[in-house]
Parts: C-alpha cells; sequence; structure tokens
C-alpha cells in the first residue's frame, strides 16, 4: 500500500499533506528538503513520546537529521500561556532559528500550540505537522489554525499559520484506544455530512471494516477528508465565509464541552458526532431537509457504537435555556448573533444566522428528557 499526497494550494504558501504507513520511518527524506540545517526541534507530550518519539528520530537520523525534543504533560491543559511560554523559550534556549524546522508529534493539542510557538518565534519559522490521532490527521493538523486556550475560552488566542508539510502516518492510527479513534471517526462523518453525500455512502458501508483496523480504508477515509478540507480552505483560508462548514455539529458541541468542563465525560470528536445528530434534527424540525436524513445520521453514528444523544453523556447536564446561552459563547457569533450551520440534506450544508431559537430549544429540550 502506498502513500498517497493532498496538496493544499495556497499560492507561495502551499504544502503537501502525506498520508498512509510508514511515514514516521521515511520522515527523514520527507523532512530533509526543508532544511537549511540537518538538525529539527520536536515538541511532542509524554505519552506519545513513548508510543512514537524514538521512530520518529530514527526516521530522521536515517536521513542524517538530529533531533532535540521537549515532551509536554498531556492533556489540554498544556494548551495555555504556560505551556506555550516554556515551549517557545525551549525552542529559543535550543537555538532554533528562522531557517530551521519545528516538528509538531502529536494530536491537536500538540499540533496547535507548536504551530502557535512557531508563528511567534523570531516572527515565524516554518513547522511540519505530524498529527498522531485521527482527529489531528482529518482536521486540525491541516489548515493553519493554531493557537492556544485562554481562561475565558478555548483557541481564543492564535494565529493562521501554515505549515510547511503534514506527515499523516495512518501506521500510529493503531496505537490509539477505541474510544479516541471513533471521537476522531466524528470529524469524518462530519466532512461527508457537510458537502460528499458519496462519501457520506462510502462511510455507511466501509466504517464498520474502517475501524476495524482495515489500513487501505483507513488511509481512503483520511485523504478523503483532507482533501475536502483542502478544497475548503483554498476557498477561504481565514474564515470569511465558506471554511465555517467545518464547524457543523460545533455550536452543539462547543456549548456541551463547556457544560461538561472540558473533561473526559466528553471528548471533542464525540461532542461533535452528537452536535451533527442535532443539528440534522433541527434542520429536519425547520422544514430544511427530510426527517430521514437525521435518522439516517444516527443510524449511522450508532452503528459505529459512537454518542449521537444528550443521553449518551453520563452526569448532570444544565437546562435546554442555559445550553443556548453556552453557544451564544462559540466563536462563530457575529454582532451578537449566533450563526448555525443547517443542511438541506446529508452533504448539504449551509451558515446561516436565521435559525429559531425556539426549535434549537425544543430539540434539546426533548434531547434533554429522552435522559
Ligand atoms: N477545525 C475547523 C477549521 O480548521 O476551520
Amino acid at each position: 500500500m502506498s502513500v498517497v499526497t493532498v496538496n493544499v494550494p495556497l499560492g507561495d504558501r502551499s504544502y503537501d499533506v502525506r498520508i498512509g504507513p510508514g511515514l514516521l520511518a521515511a520522515s527523514g527524506s520527507e523532512i530533509a528538503p526543508l532544511l537549511a540545517r540537518p538538525r529539527v526541534a520536536v515538541l511532542t507530550d509524554r505519552n506519545v513520546a513513548k508510543h512514537h518519539l524514538q521512530a520518529l528520530q530514527d526516521g530522521l537520523a536515517q536521513a542524517g537529521i538530529q533531533t532535540t525534543s521537549l515532551e509536554l504533560p498531556p492533556g489540554e491543559s498544556t494548551k495555555g500561556w504556560a505551556g506555550l511560554e516554556r515551549a517557545v523559550e525551549w525552542l529559543l534556549s535550543e537555538k532554533i532559528e528562522r531557517r530551521d524546522v519545528v516538528v509538531a508529534l502529536g494530536g491537536g493539542v500538540i499540533g496547535d500550540l507548536a504551530g502557535f510557538a512557531s508563528a511567534i518565534l523570531r516572527r515565524g519559522v516554518r513547522f511540519v505537522q505530524i498529527p498522531t490521532s485521527l482527529l489531528a490527521q482529518v482536521d486540525s493538523s491541516v489548515g493553519g489554525k493554531t493557537g492556544i486556550n485562554s481562561p475565558s475560552g478555548k483557541n481564543l488566542i492564535g494565529a493562521f499559520h501554515q505549515p510547511s508539510l503534514v506527515l499523516a502516518d495512518t501506521d500510529v492510527l493503531e496505537t490509539l484506544t477505541p474510544r479516541d479513534f471513533l471521537a476522531g471517526y466524528g470529524e469524518v462523518v462530519k466532512y461527508g455530512l457537510l458537502g460528499d453525500p458519496d462519501f457520506f455512502s462510502w462511510l455507511e458501508t466501509n466504517g464498520p471494516a474502517l475501524a476495524a483496523g482495515d489500513p487501505v480504508l483507513r488511509t481512503e477515509a483520511v485523504r478523503r477528508s483532507v482533501q475536502m478540507k483542502s478544497d475548503i480552505v483554498a476557498r477561504d483560508e481565514t474564515e470569511q465565509g465558506d471554511r465555517a462548514l467545518l464547524n457543523l455539529g460545533h455550536t452543539f458541541c462547543h456549548a456541551l464541552e463547556a457544560a461538561t468542563g472540558y473533561s473526559d465525560r466528553l471528548l471533542h470528536g464525540e461532542g461533535v458526532s452528537i452536535g451533527c445528530a442535532l443539528a440534522f434534527e433541527t434542520s429536519a424540525r425547520l422544514g430544511l431537509c427530510s426527517q430521514e436524513d437525521p435518522s439516517r445520521v444516527r443510524v449511522h453514528l450508532k452503528t459505529m457504537g459512537m454518542r449521537t444523544d444528550l443521553a449518551d453523556i453520563p452526569g448532570d447536564l444544565p437546562d435546554s435555556e442555559t445550553l443556548i446561552n453556552l453557544m451564544g459563547q462559540d466563536k462563530k457569533v457575529v454582532d451578537g448573533t449566533l450563526r448555525f450551520i443547517m443542511a438541506r440534506g446529508i452533504g448539504q450544508a449551509f451558515v446561516t444566522s436565521e435559525v429559531d431559537l425556539g426549535v434549537v430549544r425544543s430539540v434539546l429540550e426533548d434531547a434533554l428528557s429522552r435522559r
């Protein structure tokens, strides 16, 4: 099985996303063309380092590239001011210069943090994303959104800084827990739901085998997801319009994440899965799509063993009014108006501010009553 390439066409900031098995071992020859000198700084976390750092160092060494690495604590709390200060000061102490390359080895937390550290270090150095979670491979490593969380909210501090290369090694997905894999799959399904009904049908057919570990299907799912993200980012790099489609399910998701304290009770991708089901239910109640569409979405997510409803979140949840207020904290609020991603059918999402909050409230109240 071979490695496939998706290009993200952004003029002089264009780059390749390489997808397939064996990319950690091949990292030396993949990264060498970017380097002015044979040395890179790797930012990672302790869990990822345990599984993959040695393989990366060996791969780089094969091309004569030396590595220096910093292992940060795993978890969302690393993605804050303190983690950023640590990363940037370490890169400075390692004398990483403007022409050098930083490597982000990890999931979304490490990718976002290392990308932002690279964006501000010496006013910007290049970086390579080596995403190790499914969620990072299909979403956060591509498109140049980098940043950290603030005490005021998630991802509120950051910059657009595109990577110079993304290496999505599908072998590393084997080290994910089933829960983490399925959380990432929530973002994969999102692509079919937002813009590609054929991809959604393909997932209905192939999802179970892909989750069971079929490497060819995994590579194809990552490729199609990244291709769709690349198309959208090329149209709208800084989210003036179409890029907001990538947030299908995320308005509900962000409210649920806030309500559960960004804890292990609900992983981001699980919130996306529930959020997509609720977004389709809202779309059907608004008469935008047929009632069969939300049923079909729920059936696929359930078949995959994913969370689809508020009843699948353990512990207490606040009432519908509080959840709607939490939606109002979302970054997608413009001039105080909530923007939703709704759908006219599977693969036909669009951005709108014209959503009757009474309908959203009834969807949430019905979902809360099923708990
Ligand atoms: N994760 C959404 C985006 O990259 O725009």
